[in-house]
């Protein structure tokens, strides 16, 4: 049991549900940093696709990752310094991601180097992702499970980018599929989370839900948290 890890505030959930707005939100309210652990996956992504490494050659995957420099900031992520908070978000490192996302030792490297990040900022952070709850931060207080029928997260992601509804909607079911099925760290509620159906729920009641549940559990906003930076580099 890690007493620190504690404080954490997990928050799982599949694509397009709205981890980033709620987690961002209730990091604001509570005075926390938010983690957002997919742009590692997409970063890596886009690293392999950089060097031309076939993403299933999984040790050229790890000798490329294992000496990146690999940094989230304010909401960016960072890739030797580069903000590429834009590039990843492209339709193929979106689907890229999920693929790489599958590899055990990956994940093993990528979870290290979140953990070494929320450490940094004495654990004051909310995390996003799809395994935080049952594996990142088991010990977290608050984990939360935000869900929401696959049509409705098809129509919130459409208009994000050029692509239409029905694309979105298969692209995200292609998803699901890879990050529910995978063999390391599924996509799935904690034992202990709290799920969430955020469908008829605006961010912001879905905000006050997740911090009511802090304050419950001893996470208050009164926590602020200590400055602090960091650098992920194993
Ligand atoms: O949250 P996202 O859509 O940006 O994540 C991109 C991909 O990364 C997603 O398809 C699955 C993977 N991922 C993961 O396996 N574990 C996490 N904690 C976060 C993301």
């Amino acid at each position: 049991m890690n007493a620190a890890a504690e404080r954490v505030v997990a928050i799982d959930g599949p694509g397009g549900v709205g981890k980033t707005t709620v987690s961002r939100g209730v990091a604001r309210a509570l005075g926390y940093q938010s983690l957002d652990t997919g742009a590692f996956y997409r970063a890596a992504a886009l690293l392999m696709r950089f060097h031309r490494v076939d993403p299933e050659d999984e040790a050229a995957v790890l000798a490329v990752l294992s000496g990146a420099d690999l940094d989230y900031r304010d909401g960016a992520m960072l890739v030797e310094g580069v903000d590429v908070s834009t590039a990843i978000r492209s339709e193929s490192i979106t689907a890229a991601s999920s693929r790489l996302a599958r590899l055990p030792g990956l994940r093993l490297v990528l979870v290290r180097r979140q953990r070494a990040w929320v450490a940094a900022r004495g654990h004051r952070a909310v995390v996003e992702g799809r395994d935080i709850g049952t594996v990142v931060f088991p010990d977290a207080r608050v984990k939360i499970y935000l869900d929401a029928p696959p049509a409705v997260r098809a129509r919130r992601r459409t208009g994000e980018t050029s692509t239409t509804f029905r694309e979105v909607a298969t692209q995200l079911g292609r998803r699901d599929r890879l990050d529910s099925t995978r063999a390391t760290s599924p996509l799935a509620p904690a034992q202990d989370a709290v799920a969430i159906d955020t469908r008829a729920l605006t961010a912001d009641q879905v905000i006050a839900r997740v911090l009511e549940l802090c304050r419950g559990r001893g996470i208050d906003p009164a926590n602020r948290p200590p400055e602090g930076s960091y650098r992920a580099r194993d």
